[in-house]
């Protein structure tokens, strides 16, 4: 889990995203209120949005409605950045719990749910109203929450087979792109890791990196290693390292985060520890990145890691894709971590009414 947190004060870099972790995991069960008649008056955030509360109730837009039941990790963020932040405008999206009745769709944060479901809407649910099963953490940090089965027509999450598939995608560039400027490299090879709680399920790759470590060094950031990064330094030091160890927390089908991103994105060599290769190649070209299993042992990767160091050619080739692809940073910000599936979320609802029975999330999930 964790996208590599680098806290520092009261700035986190974390990511949005499909795939993300930052899991500060006692928060959800407190943040909402217990009884549904204290909602919604604690979830006016934005300026413009709890001054137009009445004016919003009177004229409902045309728009198909999607309520956001909880906000996710408490991260919240305005309402209107669908629209300014990702152009998304497709849907009427709001968390006032008094418009339930009225809502398309309700989109519903596994973490926040308690055990007992009692921060579950409690009123019947309209018949045409579809509740979405927001989730982004691996199967391995994934509460099963009884009685959650049958109650989700939609699922949200990286996985392809989901619903809203919500994750990193590489994109084709309009134009090739002239000449890849490599970024100025003063360090071989880097890892920003906050989480190392081997419940989460690092176990693997802690295990390898102890190994890799005794035959390279590896320059280390982030909450684990003490070594605090400000979310603006995070895309620059990845920059500055020719390689950058893109290790997954917990190995699963599509589970690739945005500690792929980030490198791909600034200029820098992935060396994967995760799904298969061929998992890695759906999303981009083999020749974008450098996978653990492709070495018998981390000796021998380091081993490789030092011949490209010293090949400026074969280095090189592994930065080819970009003159026809692209990968986009994506948001650092703690806060703007779940803006890219909510807003997801909101362009699906606006695009799709059709009737969805419900998924058995945890026969989905887990097989
Ligand atoms: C809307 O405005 C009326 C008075 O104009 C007020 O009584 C009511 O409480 C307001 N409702 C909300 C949800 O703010
Ligand atoms: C959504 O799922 C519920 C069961 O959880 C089902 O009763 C309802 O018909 C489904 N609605 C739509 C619109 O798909």
């Amino acid at each position: 889990m964790m996208p590599p947190s680098l806290q520092n004060g009261n700035l986190c870099y974390i990511v949005l995203s499909a795939v993300s972790i930052g899991a500060v995991f006692v928060l959800y069960l407190t943040f909402v209120p217990n009884s549904p008649t204290l909602c919604p008056p604690h979830y006016a955030q934005t300026p413009q949005y709890s001054g137009k509360r009445n004016e919003t109730l009177s004229q409902l837009p045309a728009k198909p409605m999607l309520l956001l039941w909880f906000w996710p990790e408490n991260f919240r963020f305005s309402l209107s950045d669908c629209k300014t932040l990702m152009d998304i405008d497709g849907c009427f999206l709001t968390d006032d719990r008094s418009l339930y009745s009225k809502a398309d769709a309700v989109l519903v944060f596994h973490k926040s749910i308690k055990w007992d479901l009692s921060n579950l809407p409690t009123s019947p649910r309209p018949p045409a109203q579809r509740w979405i099963w927001f989730h982004v953490e691996s199967p391995t940090n994934t509460l099963k929450i009884p009685g959650l089965e049958n109650l989700f027509n939609l699922t949200l999450n990286y996985r392809l087979d989901a619903d809203i598939t919500v994750r990193y995608r590489l994109f084709v560039r309009e134009h090739p792109e002239e000449k890849f400027v490599m970024p100025k490299k003063d360090k071989l090879l880097c890892w920003i890791v906050s989480n190392n709680n081997p419940s989460t399920g690092t176990g693997v790759r802690t295990k390898y990196y102890n190994e890799l470590k005794k035959h390279i060094e590896v320059t280390l950031f982030g909450k684990a290693y003490g070594r605090f990064l400000n979310y603006e330094d995070y895309f620059p030091t990845i920059a500055s390292c020719k390689f950058y160890l893109s290790f997954e927390n917990s190995i699963h089908r599509d589970y690739i985060t945005e500690k792929f991103n980030a490198p791909l994105a600034v200029g820098t060599i992935p060396v994967v520890l995760g799904p298969p290769r061929e998992n890695y190649e759906v999303f981009a070209p083999g020749n974008s990145f450098i996978h653990v299993n492709d070495f018998p042992s981390a000796k021998e990767l380091a081993e490789y890691l030092f011949r490209l160091d010293k090949d400026e050619e074969l280095y090189g080739s592994y930065f080819q894709w970009r003159k026809h692809l692209e990968a986009r940073r994506h948001f650092v910000l703690q806060k703007q971590e779940f803006i890219k599936p909510i807003c997801s979320a909101c362009k699906y609802i606006g695009n799709h009414n059709e009737y969805k029975a419900p998924t058995n999330i945890y026969k989905w999930y887990f097989s």
